[in-house]
């Protein structure tokens, strides 16, 4: 990471969840943290829950004893949203009605919307572009598959995925984040190595400052976890982590949370 960059650790609890496992959940983090340290984290937490739930997370956050006695901030993202704004799109949600709900953040161009939904780089884009249009800050997902890294194309393809958004967001892309999240490490437990995620990173680095977004941060994706958070986070082009299943454990997550503060406070 660099201090000269936002520092964000994102949990997409994908569909995940209860009224009750979420405010569990919330409460848990806050009392991990408080267990751990009494500052302020030195970096962004984001929890992206299910669009359902977003009001009650809101609501939560606030009005938590937990979480309000803590030093910590817990920032609240969407999983996707529409390009639309608003009309005949059943079953979509907008960009303003996340952002009425509490959100802060969305992702947009997950793997698995691209896979399971034909979401393509044009519709990623747009969806971008409507997220920054209300003011929310949009995770743009870009990755490559098992086969196309073994066919050396992993570079390639993560960087059209993401010029398709620097090139429809032209001056606004300096707003955006990028989460790099091989496919192949996504829930498998298998991780990039730190200098695998760090030589993507560093292409999508010289991609965004050749687009004049030199300061996107760039999260890393993919079985990120307690123990290999620190060695990732490390890594000069990697600005924080984009967390599933480990944002599900209190614990787990606040680790996290906590290696990535300790590295931006730097050695005492
Ligand atoms: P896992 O951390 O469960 O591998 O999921 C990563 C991810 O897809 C985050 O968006």
């Amino acid at each position: 990471m660099n201090p000269n960059r936002p520092t964000i650790i994102a949990g997409n609890w994908k569909m995940n969840g209860s009224r009750a496992a979420n405010a569990a959940l919330l409460d848990g983090i806050g009392q991990a943290w408080s267990a751990l340290a009494h500052q302020a984290p030195s970096c962004q937490v984001l929890v992206c829950a299910p669009t359902v739930y977003l009001s009650q997370i809101s609501e939560h956050i606030q009005s938590s004893v937990q979480i309000k006695s803590t030093s910590i901030a817990i920032h609240l993202g969407a999983q996707d949203v529409s390009t639309q704004s608003s009309g005949a799109y059943t079953g979509e949600c907008a960009a303003g009605m996340l952002k009425e709900a509490g959100c802060s953040h969305v992702i947009v161009g997950h793997s698995e919307r691209r896979q399971y939904h034909g979401e393509t780089d044009t519709t990623v884009a747009a969806k971008a572009k409507a997220a920054l249009a209300q003011g929310l800050q949009p995770i743009v997902c870009v990755g490559e598959t098992l086969a196309q890294r073994d066919a050396g194309q992993a570079i390639t393809v993560v960087s059209a995925q993401l010029k398709a958004v620097t090139d429809l967001l032209q001056t606004d892309a300096a707003r955006i984040a990028v989460a790099y999240e091989p496919v192949w490490a996504i829930g498998t437990g298998r991780t990039a190595s730190p200098e695998q995620a760090q030589e993507i990173h560093a292409a999508l680095r010289n991609a965004l400052t050749s687009a004049r977004a030199a300061g996107v941060p760039i999260l890393y994706g993919g079985s990120m976890n307690a123990a290999n958070a620190q060695a990732l986070l490390s890594q000069p082009d990697i600005d924080g982590g984009l967390i599933g299943g480990a944002s599900l454990k209190p614990a787990d997550f606040t680790q996290i949370i906590s290696a990535a503060h300790a590295l931006r406070a730097g050695p005492h």
